[in-house]
């Protein structure tokens, strides 16, 4: 049987405000955000901890990713108020990452020195698009230059790792766009580009009038002429949407697609986390943030409600994970972050395997050949 200890764990926390709701996000985001929400949402979240504090018997955290929503709204104090908070109550690896979300039209350099001395050492820009009238498609709340003049303010404000968001396959974006998308994008990042292509999401507004995308074959040229310049660039393409410069992955998305443990604090946050038992169990806190809010009464939170995941969920759920990571993962991982044997991933892997989408376990490595990678979803939905 594992035993917790053995797993690595992470913390996420979700600040759910934004400025601005965007077209096409179906994050668990709100308008709404007023900065007397800060003292309250802060308080919520560590009494959120404390009532997980006893599933975590003083395993050390690797890593904290603060996202949303936008949690640069949320004033330099606030967030060092959060992570000393974090700090009191939980052991951090000494060189745990620590990240952070935020949109160009609500950062500045003072923001961003604030961050950084409260622990920040990673910052996670949006910026979408350099191009202004893609932003304005994307409904955003900044210009290109704006992006840009965030992007300048970073390393100045002391943090040395950054992750710059781009999206492609964006409404009447031509390929050459695109490219000086990533282009520009490589030039100011440290290292590191998350390259998503849109999708068009239930429940968004971009779903009830859907705009004009590119052609399958301008998306396919998208694809390959970013792909090529990332390459160029020295950037390695480790997952489907991640692009790093060797050491620059992030360590917290890493940790969920090795299927390790996390945390979840905040409005509509999941955790999943392994039980001494060995059971493996994915915890959920309510959605709008003011039901979150209302949750923190006088005598604290209530632990989150909780659902153990089925052997059958726990197979599918890693290789779904490990799936997306262009190099796999050893396969006797699969053992050690589950208490399962190998041969039921194997097992599981049939199909997969048998059509030269996932390669012969015989490697040793659990990992999608290029094939399986290129249809990838048809390759996970022979898990399901
Ligand atoms: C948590 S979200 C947003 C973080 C931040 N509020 C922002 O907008 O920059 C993280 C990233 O997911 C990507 N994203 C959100 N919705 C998407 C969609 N429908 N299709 C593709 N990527 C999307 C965007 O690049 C976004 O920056
Ligand atoms: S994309 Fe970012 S800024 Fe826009 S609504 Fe979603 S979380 Fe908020």
């Amino acid at each position: 049987m594992i035993t917790p200890a053995s797993i690595p764990l992470a913390l996420y926390v979700h600040l759910p405000w934004c400025a601005q709701k965007c077209p096409y996000c179906d994050f668990n985001s709100h308008e709404g955000f007023s900065p007397s929400l800060q003292q309250p949402y802060v308080d919520a979240l560590l009494s959120d901890l404390d009532s997980q504090l006893n599933w975590l018997s003083g395993r050390p955290i690797g890593s904290i990713f603060i996202g949303g929503g936008t949690p640069s709204l949320f004033d330099g104090e606030s967030i060092a108020q959060l992570l000393a908070g974090i700090g009191d109550r939980l052991t951090l690896s000494g060189d745990a990452e620590i990240t952070l979300e935020s949109n160009p039209d609500s950062a500045d350099v003072l923001h961003f020195k604030r961050y950084r001395l409260a622990g920040v050492n990673r910052l996670s820009i949006g910026v979408q698009t350099f191009h202004d009238q893609a932003l304005q498609c994307l409904g955003r709340l900044h210009s290109g230059d704006e992006a840009r003049h965030a992007l300048d303010h970073v390393r100045g404000a002391g943090f040395d790792r950054w992750n710059i968001d781009l999206m492609h396959g964006l409404p009447g974006q031509s390929v050459t766009v695109a490219e000086a998308d990533v282009a520009e994008a490589i030039e100011r990042s440290a290292g590191h580009v998350s390259w998503y292509q849109l999708t068009i999401e239930r429940n968004t507004r971009f779903w009830s009038a859907p705009p004009t995308l590119p052609s399958e074959d301008e998306l396919a040229c998208i694809q390959r002429r970013g792909e090529e310049l990332f390459q160029e660039a020295g950037f390695l393409q480790y997952e489907v949407s991640a692009y790093g410069r060797r050491g620059e992955e992030s360590r917290h998305n890493l940790n969920y697609w090795q299927f390790g443990d996390y945390v979840g604090l905040g409005a509509g946050a999941h955790g999943k986390l392994t039980r001494p038992t060995g059971d493996i169990v994915r915890t959920h806190r309510t959605r709008l943030p003011n039901d979150y809010l209302k949750l923190n009464q006088r005598a604290g939170m209530t632990p989150p409600a909780t659902t153990t995941i089925s052997t059958q969920a726990v197979i599918a759920e890693f290789a779904l994970n490990a799936l997306r990571l262009k190099d796999g993962v050893p396969l006797s991982d699969f053992t050690g972050r589950t208490g399962l044997p190998t041969a039921d991933l194997v097992a599981a892997a049939g199909e997969a395997i048998s059509k030269g989408w996932v390669a012969n376990p015989a490697t040793q490595q659990f990992v999608a050949t290029e094939l399986g990678y290129q249809f990838l979803d048809s390759t996970v939905a022979t898990f399901l």
